[in-house]
């Protein structure tokens, strides 16, 4: 398994694809309701895990959110890959980049069901945020990337 940027027109269908399936499909929402608006925007950085066989299993993004501050957005593994340990690389793929970009500050708004995972790997909830479809609660939560 390797974490790397998305770069060929497969590689962003692939990578769409799965944050609909995972983020998306389970709710009923329309193809094309995974995209958001900045997706495309220079300053946001996109990352995927790719299985050995080339098979797209993870995904992730980041963008700048305020000074010093970036927001890692659409975090979705495949199902038969959770508890492998995808998600937390693509989050430390996307923190040390957001560091090494000069960022001190992750923050996101996770799913109720995701915050535990968040919270293992050292972030802490800030505020109940919005719910999603009607049904998903979310919470802000923030992380330090200062050393
Ligand atoms: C949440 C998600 C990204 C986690 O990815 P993953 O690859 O399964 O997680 P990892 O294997 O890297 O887990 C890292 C640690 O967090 C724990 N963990 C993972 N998901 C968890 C959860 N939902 N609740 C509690 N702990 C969790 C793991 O057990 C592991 O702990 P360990 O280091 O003690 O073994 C993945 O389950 C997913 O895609 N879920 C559906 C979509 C989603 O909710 N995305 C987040 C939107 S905000």
């Amino acid at each position: 398994m390797t974490i790397r940027q998305p770069r060929s027109a497969a590689d962003f269908a692939a990578y769409y694809a799965l944050r609909y399936q995972v983020l998306r499909q389970p709710w009923q929402q329309p193809p094309g309701s995974e995209r958001a608006a900045d997706d495309e925007a220079p300053t946001t950085h996109h990352a995927m895990a790719v299985a050995d066989d080339g098979t797209v299993i993870g995904v992730a993004r980041v963008h700048p959110s305020g000074p010093g501050q970036v927001q890692v957005r659409a975090v979705a593994v495949h199902p038969n890959w959770h508890g492998r340990g995808i998600g937390q690389q693509l989050m430390m793929y996307l923190e040390e980049y957001a560091a090494a970009q000069g960022f001190t500050e992750c923050i996101l708004d996770s799913r109720e069901s995701a915050v535990a995972f968040y919270q293992k790997l050292g972030y802490e909830i800030v505020a109940p945020s919005h719910t999603l479809f009607g049904v998903i609660p979310h919470f802000r939560m923030r992380k330090s990337l200062a050393v």
